[in-house]
C-alpha cells in the first residue's frame, strides 16, 4: 500500500497561493476524510503554528478540524469550536485518527456483513433525497449501510469513524451535481457516480491507511472539539490561547446550515428547508437567510460597535436604500449590521480566552453586496482592538471576484490574513 504524504509535502510556492482553501487538504492524511469547502490550508496552518512555538492554539470557527489536527501533528494542543453540530461531528470523529486501523477494518467487515442482511428500510422522507437518488437501488444499499452502523453501534470511536466514512461517500454516491461551495445541485449531474458497498469499502482502507501513516504522531499532544458558540467561547479557560489561528465565515451571503443538507437529510435530521431555521439562529450573522426576525437596532445602538459606527451606518442606509429599490427581499443592510455585531462580541470573548501576548491570524476577505463596498478587514482590526487587542495589519493573498451578485463595483475584493497581537 502506498503511503499518503504527510504535511509539509507540498511545495512552498503552491502551499502560499492556496493558503485559504482546503484544496490541498485532499492530499492529506485524515484532513481528506470529508471534503469542507469553506475550509483553509492544513499545511499552512500548520507553518503557523510551528513558526509561532504556540503550546496552546485555538480556532474559534473550527469547521472540520483543520486547525486541531495541523496542531496535533506540529506538536501543539488545539481547542476548535464550531456551533454547527453535522460540522462539530465530523471533525471529532477526525480526531478518532489514534484509534486502531485493523479493529476499524473488522467492525466495517461485520457492518458489511449485517447490511446483506434482508429486512425493512426506511427511506428519507425528504424530497431533496428522492431527487439525488434517482437509482432507488444505489440509495437502499446506502440506507443499508446506515441502518447496519446504528444496530451494531457500541458507543466508541469506532462508531463514529464509521458513521463519518458513510457521510463522506453520500456525495459520491449520488448523481447530483455540488456547487463551488458545497451546496448541493439535485439539477445538475456529474458523469463518475460511486457504488455504495464499494466506495464505503474503499473509504474505510483511506481512513485506515491514513491511521497507519500516522502512527508515529500518537504520542502528540492530543487536540479537542466543542460545539459551542465562537460570541462567547463558553468551555474555553480564560486565558488559555497563545495563539488562535481561524476563519470565520466572511460577509458574503454564505449560508452555513445549506452546506451539509444534502447529508443531514439522507440521515433524516432534516426533512425540508424549513429545519435549517434554528440552526440559522445559532450562526453568526454572515448569510441574509439568518436575519430572520432580527432588529437591526441591536447592533446599531451597541456601544461595542463605537468605533466603526459612523461608516456601518453609512453602509446600512446605502445598503436599505437599494433594497427598496428592489422588492425588499435581500436584506444585506440587516447582514452587515449582524456581521459587526456578533464579531465584535467575538473579539471580546477571544480577548477572555487569550494569554496577553497572544497572536491571532484570522483569514477572511472583504465584501461587496449590491456592490457596495465594506471595509471587513479593516472594521474587523479596528474593533479588535477595542476589545483589547493592541495592533493589527493585513496581509493580502489574493484578489477575489470583482462582481457580487452580478453587480459590477470598482472596489477589487481581496482575501487574505488579518494578523493581530496583543
Ligand atoms: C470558514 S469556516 C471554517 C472552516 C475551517 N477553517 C476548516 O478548515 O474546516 C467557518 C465556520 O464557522 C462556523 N460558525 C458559524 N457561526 C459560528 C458561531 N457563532 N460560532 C462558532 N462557529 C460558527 C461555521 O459552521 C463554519 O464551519
Amino acid at each position: 500500500m502506498t503511503q499518503p504524504p504527510l504535511p509539509m509535502d507540498v511545495p512552498q510556492a503552491k502551499r502560499a497561493a492556496n493558503t485559504t482553501t482546503f484544496v490541498d487538504n485532499m492530499r492529506l492524511p485524515v484532513h481528506r476524510w470529508f471534503r469542507y469547502s469553506a475550509g483553509f490550508s492544513a499545511q499552512w496552518a500548520g507553518t503557523v503554528i510551528e513558526e509561532s512555538e504556540a503550546k496552546h492554539v485555538l480556532d474559534p470557527f473550527g469547521g472540520s478540524g483543520t486547525t486541531v489536527i495541523a496542531a496535533e501533528t506540529v506538536g501543539a494542543t488545539g481547542v476548535g469550536v464550531d456551533v454547527h453540530p453535522f460540522v462539530t461531528r465530523i471533525a471529532k470523529a477526525k480526531l478518532a485518527w489514534r484509534a486502531d486501523p485493523d479493529v476499524l477494518i473488522k467492525r466495517a467487515h461485520e457492518v458489511r456483513l449485517e447490511a446483506g442482511k434482508a429486512g425493512p428500510v426506511t427511506e428519507p422522507a425528504s424530497p431533496l433525497i428522492a431527487k439525488c437518488f434517482p437509482d432507488r437501488e444505489a440509495l437502499l444499499d446506502l440506507l443499508r449501510v446506515r441502518d447496519a452502523i446504528e444496530r451494531l453501534r457500541v458507543g466508541d470511536e469506532y462508531d463514529e469513524l464509521l458513521w463519518l466514512a458513510l457521510v463522506s461517500i453520500i456525495r459520491a454516491c449520488s448523481p447530483a451535481g455540488t456547487a463551488q461551495w458545497q451546496y448541493v445541485l439535485p439539477n445538475k449531474t456529474k458523469s463518475r457516480v460511486a457504488e455504495p458497498l464499494s466506495a464505503f469499502e474503499a473509504r474505510v482502507e483511506l481512513f485506515a491507511q491514513d491511521m497507519w501513516a500516522m502512527g508515529s504522531r500518537r504520542s502528540a499532544p492530543e487536540g479537542q472539539i466543542m460545539e459551542a458558540d465562537a460570541r462567547t467561547l463558553e468551555g474555553v479557560p480564560d486565558g488559555w490561547a497563545d495563539l488562535i489561528v481561524t476563519s470565520p465565515p466572511y460577509a458574503n451571503n454564505f449560508d452555513y446550515a445549506d452546506a451539509t443538507r444534502l447529508e443531514q437529510s439522507f440521515l433524516g435530521e432534516i426533512v425540508g428547508w424549513g429545519d435549517l431555521k434554528p440552526l440559522r439562529k445559532k450562526l453568526m450573522k454572515s448569510a441574509t437567510q439568518h436575519m430572520g426576525g432580527w432588529d437591526p437596532a441591536e447592533a446599531l445602538d451597541s456601544p461595542l460597535l463605537e468605533p466603526i459606527r459612523k461608516e456601518l451606518l453609512a453602509v446600512f442606509a446605502e445598503l436599505a436604500k437599494i433594497r427598496s429599490t428592489k422588492g425588499g427581499k435581500k436584506t444585506y443592510d440587516l447582514m452587515v449590521a449582524g456581521y459587526f455585531l456578533d464579531s465584535a462580541q467575538i473579539w471580546h470573548a477571544l480577548r477572555r480566552a487569550s494569554a496577553p501576548g497572544v497572536k491571532v491570524c484570522y483569514v477572511v476577505g472583504d465584501s461587496a453586496p449590491y456592490g457596495v463596498h465594506v471595509p471587513v478587514e479593516r472594521w474587523l482590526g479596528e474593533l479588535a482592538l477595542s476589545a483589547g487587542f493592541n495592533e493589527w495589519r493585513f496581509e493580502k493573498v489574493r484578489d477575489r471576484n470583482t462582481k457580487w451578485k452580478n453587480r459590477k463595483h470598482d472596489h477589487p475584493l481581496q482575501e487574505g490574513r488579518l494578523w493581530i497581537e496583543g
